[in-house]
């Protein structure tokens, strides 16, 4: 196992954080119960080992321990900063009436939208992360990301990204056409949205931009940076860049809070109260406002598709350093 601790290119003591990072690390590589997403047949090649933790604070302290240089595909965790562009360019009163924020308890492939307002749900569940934009015509088609066409549009989000992981990002053009050529029930979706008048025209666009973000590349810092951004009031604390307007912090870290971890989402805010999202690729972040960005990776999913080792980290850590945001047993936050 690797570990280590590091602010730049100085090397640290060992920290007591990262002491409880090295426990639980430990002790939760024993565990290997789940299994790995295998609906997209480029996942399942992934080795179910890989384990990786890693917090970025919000003045920059990195730490980290096991696979955390392994790259893997951001899948869901993309929907959370895909919505924060979507507010960017267009405001939370028009994005709301394309897309809601009420909680599923639905599987996060479900295929349902609001019976009166046929609108998704909310924009961690498939059919919100693909709303389209149709009465924004001059944008052409697909989502609510801005863009003149594809390209332009795809070059967006992978700005976004780079703003919030500090390094220009790429998509795994393997897991891209494995999942563009299996993603039938996205397609399905897609088509109840054209049926309600809610993607516009070009479907296989919008599923190709949806698809994309999927795919981008990420590791395991990358993914507690940009949990740390969102807790930085949209400031990278690495690069100091600004990711995204800070007025929009409340509103998409409110929906990670309520719909983040799917059908869990309820037992989530209850035990461990902290804003997070995971993916099918094995990926959790979570965000600690004013404290701290988590992100975890270990590819074996429980039956909700959520990360089964990065549950149970993100648990321990949340008892252990006191996360819960409504905690109130009169105890400091241990982080301080
Ligand atoms: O839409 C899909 O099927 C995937 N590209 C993303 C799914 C995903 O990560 C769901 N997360 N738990």
């Amino acid at each position: 196992m690797t570990s280590q601790a590091n602010q730049g290119d100085l090397e640290i003591d060992p920290s007591p954080l990262l002491a409880v990072l090295n426990e639980l690390h430990s002790q939760y590589k024993l565990l290997r119960e789940g299994a790995v997403a295998k609906y997209i047949p480029e996942l399942a090649k992934v080795n179910p080992e890989l384990f990786s933790i890693c917090i970025v604070t919000v003045d920059g302290q990195i730490y980290k321990v096991g696979d955390y240089e392994q790259l893997f595909t951001i899948q869901s965790i993309s929907k959370v900063f895909a919505y924060g562009l979507a507010l960017e360019d267009h405001g939370l009163d028009y994005v709301l009436t394309r897309v809601g924020v009420e909680p599923t308890g639905d599987a996060f492939k479900a295929i349902i939208l609001d019976e009166q307002s046929k609108r998704p749900y909310n924009p961690m569940v498939n059919a919100g992360a693909m709303s389209d934009d149709k009465p924004l015509r001059v944008y052409a088609t697909t989502s609510l990301i801005k863009g003149f066409g594809p390209t332009e549009r795809l070059n967006r989000m992978l700005d976004m990204f780079r703003r919030y992981i500090g390094r220009d990002v790429f998509v795994d053009i393997s897991v891209f056409t494995s999942e563009r050529s299996t993603g039938h029930r996205n397609r399905a979706m897609a088509h109840l949205m054209l049926n309600f008048g809610m993607i516009d025209r070009n479907i296989e666009e919008a599923l190709d931009l949806y698809f994309q973000q999927c795919a981008v590349m990420v590791d395991c810092q990358d993914l507690a940076v940009m949990a740390a951004t969102l807790a930085n009031r949209g400031i990278n604390p690495i690069t100091k860049e600004q990711a995204v307007n800070k007025h929009y912090i409340k509103d998409i870290l409110s929906v990670m809070y309520t719909c983040g971890m799917y059908n869990f989402a309820g037992e989530w805010a209850y035990k461990i109260g902290i804003p997070a999202k995971s993916g099918i690729c094995g990926g959790i972040i979570a965000v600690v406002p004013n404290k701290m960005g988590i992100g975890v990776f270990s590819p074996l999913l429980d039956v909700r598709g959520n990360s089964v080792r990065g549950v149970k980290v993100c648990e321990e850590l949340s008892q252990r350093l006191c996360l819960h945001l409504f905690d109130c047993s009169g105890q400091e936050a241990k982080f301080d």
